[in-house]
């Protein structure tokens, strides 16, 4: 039994619909995560006599430690194999013989359902997580409206990370060429491709943007939520946070700046970013408005957020990224570089459509009036 037939015969989708719902969560793709694992847990009781054949899936979402014997035969030949393929782990023999979890957690985003990054949900000590996913994922994926895309289109997920974005254009694209750079997210997002059986529409490849964006092909959709964090340069930062050039923002420049090469006729971009900004714009704005001679651009302002808090996180992150600095000095040097050489008052979460029609700008910012 693969994979793939379990979670169909389990009914896992549905499962997972349902604690989704019990749990209100709309902005983080986790349902479950180490604070509401113990009540998914105790989805036991209500299930009852339910989990029969069922118990592997606690192991892959809900990071539960299980005795071999409470899963099915057919069960345990599948952890074997999963445990084979690097998705969880099986340990011991006899007494001890456990299936227990890995480094990746299953989730669903909407249709598709898929391994994440398991340290992100469940924090480790000893490493911070290595493959992206998250509210601004969500965000962009709303607005991609994936039913509405034309039938047979061909889509670029640039930076796909898990695959999701890549995975859920799948469903009405035709072809989806989907990229990355860094090692975890090459080996996971081709998993996901898989499991949700698009290995004829997604082909997945190691290629940096820039060699992507000087190839010939042209593309109905660009996807792209790019690392886009402006870091201090001498510091360590995670390869899908950081982003290149000192506002964070060069990857964005160089997509807009090969979108009329890259862009089929009535095709469009869409990318998602975290952008520095004054009290009243995102710093990339004026770059939209020029851009806007040619293309019909959209923004969407969905956040907008103090960058003290902005700071307060990066400075976390960057601190584990940097264990031989002293924490307080890698948040003294992160806050003067945002707030000082940047001269950071906010950052704008925003969600940026480009797209080919007629030119012109149109911004909605609900922070417009405050
Ligand atoms: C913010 S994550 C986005 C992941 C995923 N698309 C999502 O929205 O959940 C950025 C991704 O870009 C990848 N990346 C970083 N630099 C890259 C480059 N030069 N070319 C291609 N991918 C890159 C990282 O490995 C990471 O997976």
């Amino acid at each position: 039994m693969s994979l793939r037939e379990y979670l169909r015969e389990s009914g896992f989708a549905n499962i997972y619909r349902y604690i989704v719902s019990s749990r209100h969560y709309a902005v983080t793709p986790f349902a479950v995560n180490a604070a509401t694992r113990g009540a998914v847990l105790a989805t036991d009781t209500y299930l009852e006599g339910e989990l029969e054949g069922r118990r592997l899936l606690w192991t892959l979402f809900a990071h539960a430690t299980l005795p071999r014997e409470a899963l099915t035969a057919r069960e345990r030949d599948l952890a074997a194999e999963l445990a084979e393929a690097g998705l969880l782990h099986t340990d011991g023999a006899g007494d001890h013989d456990v299936v227990a979890p890995g480094d990746w957690q299953l989730i669903c985003v909407g249709d598709n359902t898929l391994f994440v990054d398991a340290a992100i949900a469940f924090p480790r000590r000893e490493r911070m997580h290595e493959v992206y996913i998250g509210p601004d994922t969500l965000l962009l994926l709303h607005y991609l409206d994936a039913p509405r895309l034309p039938r047979g289109a061909r889509v670029l997920d640039l930076c796909t990370g898990s695959g999701v974005i890549g995975l859920d254009a799948a469903r009405a694209a035709s072809r989806v060429v989907s990229t990355d750079i860094a090692d975890k997210p090459l080996f996971i997002a081709p998993v996901n491709r898989d499991l949700n059986a698009r290995g004829d529409t997604i082909e997945v490849r190691r290629e940096a943007v820039a060699d992507t964006l000087r190839a010939d092909e042209t593309w109905d959709l660009v996807t792209c939520n790019p690392p886009f964090i402006a870091t201090p340069p001498e510091l360590a930062a995670p390869i899908y946070a950081r982003g290149p050039g000192r506002d964070g923002c060069d990857m964005m420049r160089d997509i807009l700046a090969a979108l009329d090469r890259i862009l089929a006729p009535g095709g469009a971009c869409l990318m998602v970013a975290d952008i520095l900004g004054d009290d009243r714009h995102p710093c990339f704005l004026a770059e939209l408005r020029e851009a806007a001679r040619s293309f019909a651009v959209e923004v969407y302002i969905d956040q907008k957020l103090p960058i003290a808090g902005h700071i307060d996180a990066m400075s976390h992150i960057l601190a584990r990224e940097n264990p031989a600095l002293d924490p307080s000095a890698v948040a003294a040097r992160t806050r003067e570089f945002l707030a000082g050489e940047l001269a950071a008052r906010h950052v704008y979460l925003c969600v940026i459509r480009v797209r080919r029609g007629a030119p012109g700008l149109l911004v909605l910012d609900r922070y417009r009036a405050a």
